[in-house]
């Protein structure tokens, strides 16, 4: 039979190679049709019953992304969302009782869905490539992988591995899925269909759970595994703010992963993930990362060499990201002894996220220090990150403007000056566009794209397309004072500060907003973003009009200025804040603490400081933290909460 989404073939050897290779999509996604089509290839291969079946993919790159998003977006129901787990719950139960050897082949990432059918082949080979990862991310959806994983990701790796990747998302690479036991071999990617093959020829027998992991999975301890995962969930994540990751929890420990056995209104049922808000709006979320990563494809603009000026702070971090990511870096200051402490962290940063020693040859190779700024003339990227002091920056940008390549992006992280007024003595003042990222740098999402009055909006779209090719969320905002993210932060933090000079707890403060679900309380926000630099900001966004807080302006003045001090308004111990006893926190405490928040962040929409409110709920959700299961401020204020 034919089919428009799989190709079936039968070699030489009976073994049967079914290819997924989605029609009108680069990415393989398992839509209601190619489900649907999937049955219908298992039953005509379960009466055909070839000596073995190999599944790949037929994409260059990636295995299979999982369920197709999109169509839970069109979920009205309970019953609409039922049938979404019963037709991948069924295939795939339908894939594992085949009588003969099945194996995934995969190359390039297989997620949720995708991963789920892995699972349900008797054997797995990943492909030994940078784009290889395994992950159930259903969690960041606020939904559980029910077509499979919870029942059978902890009898392949053990329940310690498989709660770990299903309450967290995390994905894994091909030789630690290996390493594992996700996959019985990662191979190199020119003898992966010989691999396959031989492993499906030979069909060893399954590889065992060592002792301890298949006593954990067994039914009389995953009570104690359980409780034991559900004390550390709590500590991080409210079960009335993300229920997925206790559902998930629930699942396995007591309908051993069949998303079909909770009874109606149990936690860990379906219908009752379905029903909330929490799991809408993370599906909202990944669509606004969707619509923020498009924001990089309006310019097909790539940069091969990126050269930065500033090894403070931020610019010696910007410098090691955009290494990390395969770019020819050069970093310039004023002298070899301002270069040191950024090359000596970015060494750090590289062992800390790549491990493999030859990645991480290859990112130090790539950062080269430039103190003559040799690179100026080569670099397709020129990002200042030098002290905000408009003099100094506008004599740097007058040598740069002369001596950069014509096509070459100009711009600058600064976070308080007019892009007008840096760009005052250009040739071309349209040329100058901000890139400003977020401290600390590798942690933070977001990146705002800052168009002055003058700037040129293709060369915008270019610095987009570089923050997407650095992997980072590119945000589009208009030159006005704090841009997005610090004119929302600025009055909330204020506010909160003053409520420190009342009297209030920073304790007291912090919790009331952990309980609203941020992920850090404006106090702790502060000291650990630095007094000086709170300080700062607040008077450049009041226009230095206004008295600062009273109990910050104290603590600058001696020094105390937060986590990088040792002392603020908490004191630091092993880059940990001790805190003392919280007050207590009432819902109209919450309520004064973020109405600010709220109010600052309609204001950004009314003066289009961005584009609408949808890219204002993204920007403020990667760029602070904003309570993520809520969907956003201006999603909140909308859909009236219900917690
Ligand atoms: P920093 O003080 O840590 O580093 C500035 C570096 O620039 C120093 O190493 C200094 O030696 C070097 N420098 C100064 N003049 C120079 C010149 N003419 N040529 C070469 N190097 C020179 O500053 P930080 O915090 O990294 O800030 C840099 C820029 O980034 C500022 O415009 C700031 O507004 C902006 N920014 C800062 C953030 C933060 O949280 N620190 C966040 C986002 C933006």
């Amino acid at each position: 039979m034919a089919y428009k989404h799989w190709k079936l073939d039968t070699d030489g050897e009976n073994i049967a190679w079914l290819t997924f290779d989605k029609a009108e999509s680069s990415t393989n996604t398992l839509s209601a049709e190619a489900v649907a089509e999937l049955s219908a290839v298992l039953d005509e291969l379960g009466a055909k019953t070839p000596r073995a079946l190999i599944i790949r993919s037929g994409k260059t790159s990636g295995f299979i992304a999982g369920a197709d998003v999109e169509e839970f977006t069109r979920i009205t129901s309970t019953d609409d969302a039922l049938a979404i787990v019963r037709r991948g719950w069924d295939v795939m139960n339908k894939l594992a009782a085949l009588p003969f050897p099945t194996l995934a082949l995969v190359n390039g990432f297989c997620m949720g869905g995708g991963l789920e059918l892995a699972l349900a082949c008797r054997y797995r080979i990943a492909v030994d490539q940078p784009g290889t990862r395994f992950a159930l991310p259903e969690v960041m959806l606020g939904i559980l992988p029910g077509w499979g994983g919870v029942m059978r990701l902890p009898r392949v790796v053990g329940p310690t591995a498989a709660l770990d990747m299903m309450m967290t998302g995390r994905s894994i690479d091909a030789r630690r899925a290996e390493r594992m036991g996700l996959v019985d071999a990662s191979v190199p990617p020119r003898v992966m269909e010989n691999s396959a093959r031989m492993m499906a020829l030979e069909a060893p027998a399954p590889r065992a759970l060592p002792f301890m992991q298949s006593l954990m999975n067994s039914a009389l301890l995953r009570p104690l595994v359980a409780a034991m995962a559900r004390k550390q969930l709590a500590a991080k994540a409210r079960r009335e703010h993300y229920p997925a990751p206790y559902a998930i929890l629930d699942l396995w420990q007591k309908y051993d992963g069949d998303p079909f056995a909770p009874p109606a209104g149990h936690t860990a049922s379906v219908a009752t993930l379905a029903e909330g808000d929490t799991a809408r709006n993370l599906i909202r979320i990944f669509f606004l990362q969707e619509r923020m990563k498009s924001l990089g494809k309006e310019s097909s603009f790539e940069a091969k060499h990126v050269h930065v000026i500033g090894a403070g702070v931020m610019g010696g971090d910007i410098a090691a990201w955009c290494a990390m990511r395969g770019l020819a870096v050069t970093l310039q200051d004023q002298n070899a002894k301002a270069l040191a402490p950024a090359i000596k962290r970015a060494q750090a940063l590289f062992k800390r996220r790549l491990r493999d020693r030859r990645r991480i040859r290859d990112a130090a190779d790539l950062l080269i220090p430039d103190v003559a700024g040799d690179g100026v003339r080569r670099a397709d990227v020129i990002i200042e990150a030098i002290f905000e002091n408009l003099e100094v920056k506008r004599a740097l940008f007058e040598k740069l403007e002369a001596a950069a390549k014509p096509g070459a992006i100009l711009a600058t992280n600064t976070s308080s000056l007019k892009l007008a007024d840096i760009s005052a003595n250009f040739d071309y003042p349209s040329r100058l566009v901000g890139i400003h990222f977020f401290n600390p740098v590798p942690q933070m999402q977001l990146v705002e794209i800052v168009s002055g009055g003058n700037t040129d909006q293709e060369i915008a779209r270019k610095a987009a397309a570089f923050v997407r090719q650095i992997d980072k969320l590119p945000l589009h905002v208009k030159d006005a004072p704090g841009f997005l993210v610090n004119r929302v932060l600025g009055p909330y933090l204020n506010q909160a500060l003053k409520m420190v000079d009342e009297g209030m707890a920073p304790e007291t403060i912090d919790a009331a907003m952990a309980r609203f679900g941020m992920p850090m309380g404006p106090i702790e926000l502060a000291d650990t973003v630095g007094l000086d630099i709170c300080m700062h900001a607040g008077k450049a966004l009041a226009g230095g009009i206004v008295e600062p807080p009273k109990k910050l302006a104290d603590l600058v003045a001696a020094g105390n200025l937060g986590k990088k001090s040792g002392r603020g308004f908490y004191a630091w111990q092993d880059g940990k804040a001790q805190k003392g006893a919280v007050g207590a926190v009432t819902p109209e405490l919450i309520e004064r603490l973020i109405a600010p928040y709220l109010k600052e962040a309609q204001a950004v929409v009314a003066e289009g400081i961005v584009a609408d409110a949808d890219l204002a709920d993204a920007g403020l959700i990667f760029g602070t933290g904003f309570a993520p299961f809520r969907g956003g401020p201006l999603n909140y204020l909308t859909n009236k909460p219900v917690r």
